[in-house]
C-alpha cells in the first residue's frame, strides 16, 4: 500500500504574548472566541491574569481559558498548564455564578500536572532566600511545580482519578518536600494528613472535566474545527528564550503551544503576537527602555498598571522594537495586535527604542544574556502624539494621522502587519484591519 503526502487544514492559530506578558492576551483571547470552536490554555498557571471586559463586567482569569464567555466555544487547559486544584475551583464557581454553562465545555487534561501545597511554600521560601537576586515570581508555586514535572516526581491530574497512587505519591513527595521546608529554609513543616485528606477530595468534583485533551484536539482539528491556543506570560518571560534567570518556568512561545496541547505543529496556520503600545513588566530583571521617572509614572497611572494577579505595581517604559524583533523571530509571528494604543492619548512626545549600544557599539541583535541587556543604552525615535482619543474610529482609516504613523512604523520596523488595534479594556472597541 501506498500513502500520498498529507493535506492537513492549519486551522490552529497561536496567540503569544510578545512583551513581559500582561500585553491584553485576554480580551483579544475573548474578541476572536466567537470565531473559534475551541480556545486552548497551553502552558503557566495561576500566574496569569487574563482580564475580560464586556457588558459592563469586569472578570479576571488565571487558568480557564478566555474564550468561556461564548457559549459555542469549547474551553481545554492543555497538558502544559499547572494547575492549583483550589484556585480552578474557585474560577469555575466564577464563572458559573456569572450565568455561564461549563459543563460539556470545559475540558482539563490527564496529563497536567497539579501544584501542591508545598510548591507554594518553596516558591515563597526560595525567593526569601534569594535576597538581592529574587525573581519576584506570583508565589503561585509555579517554579517548584515544573521542577517535580521535570523531576519526574510530580503529581498529574490524572493521579487523582486513583486515590491510593495518589496518596502513596503525595506521602512521599511530603516527605522530602518537608525536610527541604524545615531543614533548608528554616520553615514550618506542612501537615500531611491534611493535604491527603484534601487533595483526595478533588476525585470527585474533577472527574467530569478530565480528558485526554491532546487526542480530543487531534480529533477535532481533523474534523476541520478551528483551535486557538492561548498563551500565558510573554515571550521574554519564556525559560529557553527570555531574560534568564528571571523568567517564568515554561514556555509560553508559539513551540509551547504543541508541547503543552498536543496540537501537532503542522495544524498550525498563524502566530498572533500580542504587544502593549508602551512597555510593562512585573518581578525584577532587565528593562532597557524602563521609565524611572513622572513618564513612567504618567504611563502607570493612565494604563491602571498594576498586576491582575497579584496587585503589584508594573514597571512602565516605552515600547522596545529591539525586543519586539526578536519576539517576532522566535515565535514567528505572522501579525500583530497593538493593544492600550488610548493610554499614549495624552503624551505630547511618544518614544520608540529602535536600536541598543553597548560602550557605544551597535548590536545586531537582542541580547540573550542578561548582564549583557542590564547594560544596552536604548536609541530611541521620537513621534508627536496625537492627544486625542482614537475610540470612535471604526477603521484605520478614521485614526489620527499621527496615531496612524506610529502603528506604520512599527510595522515596517518589524515586517510584520498589525491586524488588531485596542483602544479600550473593552470587547467591542477594538479596531480590526
Ligand atoms: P493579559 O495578561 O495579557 O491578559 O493582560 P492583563 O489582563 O493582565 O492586563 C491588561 C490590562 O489592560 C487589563 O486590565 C485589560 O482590561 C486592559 N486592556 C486591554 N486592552 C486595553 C486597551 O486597549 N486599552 C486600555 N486602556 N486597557 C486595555
Ligand atoms: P499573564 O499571563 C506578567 C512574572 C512574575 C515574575 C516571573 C516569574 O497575565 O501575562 P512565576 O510566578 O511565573 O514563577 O514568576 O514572571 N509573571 C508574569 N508577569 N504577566 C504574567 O502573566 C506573569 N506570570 C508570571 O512577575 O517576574
Ligand atoms: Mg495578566
Amino acid at each position: 500500500m501506498s500513502f500520498s503526502k498529507k493535506e492537513i487544514p492549519r486551522k490552529a492559530t497561536v496567540l503569544v504574548g510578545a512583551q513581559f506578558g500582561d500585553e491584553g492576551k485576554g480580551k483579544l483571547v475573548d474578541y476572536l472566541s466567537s470565531k473559534f470552536d475551541i480556545v486552548v490554555r497551553y502552558q503557566g498557571g495561576a500566574n496569569a491574569g487574563h482580564t475580560i471586559c464586556f457588558d459592563d463586567k469586569t472578570v479576571v482569569l488565571h487558568l480557564i481559558p478566555s474564550g468561556i464567555f461564548h457559549e459555542n466555544c469549547v474551553c481545554v487547559i492543555g497538558n502544559g498548564v499547572v494547575i492549583d486544584p483550589d484556585a480552578l475551583m474557585k474560577e469555575i464557581e466564577e464563572v458559573r455564578a456569572l450565568g455561564y454553562n461549563i459543563d460539556g465545555r470545559l475540558f482539563i487534561s490527564h496529563n497536567a500536572h497539579l501544584i501542591m501545597p508545598y510548591h507554594k511554600s518553596l516558591d515563597s521560601a526560595s525567593e526569601e532566600s534569594m535576597g538581592g537576586m529574587r525573581i519576584g515570581t506570583t508565589g503561585r508555586g509555579i517554579g517548584p511545580s515544573y521542577v517535580d514535572k521535570f523531576s519526574r516526581i510530580g503529581i498529574r491530574i490524572v493521579d487523582l482519578l486513583h486515590p491510593k497512587t495518589l496518596e502513596e505519591k503525595l506521602r512521599k513527595n511530603l516527605e522530602i518536600k518537608n525536610t527541604l521546608l524545615t531543614k533548608v529554609y528554616a520553615k514550618n513543616e506542612l501537615n500531611v494528613e491534611e493535604i491527603v485528606k484534601h487533595y483526595c477530595a478533588f476525585d470527585r468534583t474533577i472527574d467530569s472535566y478530565v480528558k485526554n485533551t491532546q487526542m480530543y484536539l487531534n480529533e477535532q482539528l481533523r474534523q476541520g474545527k478551528s483551535v486557538l491556543l492561548e498563551g500565558a506570560q510573554g515571550s521574554l518571560l519564556d525559560v529557553d528564550h527570555g531574560t534568564y534567570p528571571f523568567v517564568t518556568s515554561s514556555n509560553p512561545t508559539a513551540g509551547g503551544a504543541c508541547t503543552g496541547s498536543g496540537v501537532p505543529p503542522t495544524y498550525i496556520g498563524n502566530v498572533i503576537g500580542v504587544a502593549k503600545a508602551y512597555m510593562t513588566r512585573v518581578g525584577n530583571g532587565a528593562f532597557p527602555t524602563e521609565l524611572n521617572n513622572e513618564i513612567g509614572e504618567k504611563l502607570r497611572t493612565i494604563g491602571h498598571e498594576y498586576g491582575a494577579t497579584t496587585g503589584r505595581a508594573r514597571r512602565c517604559g516605552w515600547l522596545d522594537l529591539v525586543l519586539l524583533k526578536y519576539a517576532v523571530a522566535i515565535n514567528g509571528i505572522t501579525e500583530l495586535a497593538l493593544t492600550k494604543l488610548d493610554v499614549l492619548d495624552q503624551f505630547d512626545e511618544i518614544k520608540v527604542c529602535t536600536g541598543y549600544t553597548v560602550d557605544g557599539k551597535v548590536l545586531k541583535d537582542f541580547p540573550t544574556d542578561h548582564e549583557t541587556l542590564c547594560k544596552v543604552v536604548p536609541q530611541y525615535r521620537t513621534f508627536k502624539g496625537w492627544k486625542t482619543s482614537n475610540s470612535k474610529a471604526k477603521s484605520f482609516s478614521e485614526m489620527h494621522a499621527n496615531a496612524r504613523a506610529y502603528i506604520e512604523f512599527i510595522e515596517e520596523f518589524l515586517e510584520t502587519p498589525i491586524t488588531f488595534i485596542s483602544v479600550s479594556p473593552k470587547r467591542d472597541e477594538t479596531v480590526f484591519r
